[in-house]
């Protein structure tokens, strides 16, 4: 059966889409399917899925249209089966607000937050400074690949920050700001249908956090997987990657983003449901570190379409 790999379109990360597209297209050809890329038009998205004979769909759309449950309905519509989450799991995990309210709900501990909204909210600074305070961390709610993201570490640039997150849209997210260390966890739909957590990233960006810059430069982060933690710690940050997973109903093969900060405390960030699969990307490392070559990670993939 022929297997379209979506990949591309408006989004912000575009560029990071074709990388983590084309690299699961070879991978899939590599391993015998007859595989056709589909740069996502939005407009033709269902005429380009119709010509492109495929019974199946890879989705490798970062962001905008792919990660957000709108191709999914498409493609439902259709009767076409794709991979990873479904339509509701995608647009709650791209939405940092409804994610927050899903963890908040689910003993999933996150950082303590409040929601800005542009039309709504006078004067967002003032709420920061009396409700989170300063170090905090300001973030578009519906961005990926840390695009927008700032952490305020001084008063004076909280109105640079604010600027920078509402330009990607009408809502933000304010968090208080931990420092500690950065980790990702990968999670597996088991053939049984469970969440399984894959061996934790440690990811030391040389400078700053992991913010675009380091996340996609060659050299400029240090990654350690599986992350030197003792088997208590790797336990709890796991648990709490599948319980993030869980409470947004997602699928398939997701990342969960977590930070254990210095104090101790394990906590959530965000799932991003279609994960970057570039070769600085984090859930091809936790699958080689499993002993799954990045091919079979992608014919595993495949095979949780439904
Ligand atoms: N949003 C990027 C691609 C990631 O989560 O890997
Ligand atoms: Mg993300």
């Amino acid at each position: 059966d022929r297997v379209a790999v979506v990949m591309g379109g408006p989004s912000k990360e575009r560029e990071v889409s074709l990388n983590t597209g084309n690299a699961i297209l070879n991978a899939l050809k590599e391993k015998g399917y007859d595989a056709v890329a589909i740069d996502l038009d939005p407009e033709h998205i269902v005429d380009q899925l119709k010509a492109s004979g495929a019974r199946v769909v890879f989705n490798a759309v970062h962001g905008l249209y792919g990660e957000d449950g709108r191709l999914q309905g498409i493609l439902e519509m259709l009767g076409i089966p794709y991979t990873g989450s479904g339509v509701l799991a995608s647009a709650l995990a791209m939405d940092k607000v409804y994610t927050k309210h899903l963890f908040q709900n689910n003993h999933v501990p996150t950082a303590r937050c409040i929601f800005l909204d542009k039309k709504r909210d006078q004067d967002p600074k003032a709420r920061i400074l009396e409700e989170i305070g300063i170090p905090c961390v300001v973030k578009p709610a519906t961005q990926g690949s840390s695009i927008g993201v700032v952490i305020v570490k001084d008063e004076k640039q909280l109105d640079d920050a604010l600027q920078e997150a509402f330009q990607y849209g009408d809502h933000v997210l304010c968090e208080a700001f931990f420092t500690g260390k950065e980790v990702a966890a990968g999670v597996m739909m088991g053939e049984d249908g469970r969440a399984v957590p894959m061996p934790l990233v440690l990811i030391e960006p040389h400078v700053n956090f992991y913010d675009f810059h380091n996340k996609y430069t060659k050299g400029a982060t240090t990654y350690t997987c599986p992350a030197p933690f003792d088997a208590e710690t790797t336990r709890r940050l796991q648990k709490i990657a599948v319980a993030a997973y869980e409470a947004l109903g997602c699928s398939g093969v997701a990342r969960t983003d977590l930070m254990l900060a210095d104090n101790g405390d394990c906590i959530a960030l965000e799932v991003n449901t279609i994960p970057g699969m570039t070769a600085t990307s984090l859930i091809p490392k936790a699958a080689a570190a499993m002993g799954i070559s990045f091919p079979d990670l992608c014919e595993k993939i495949l095979k949780t379409a439904h």
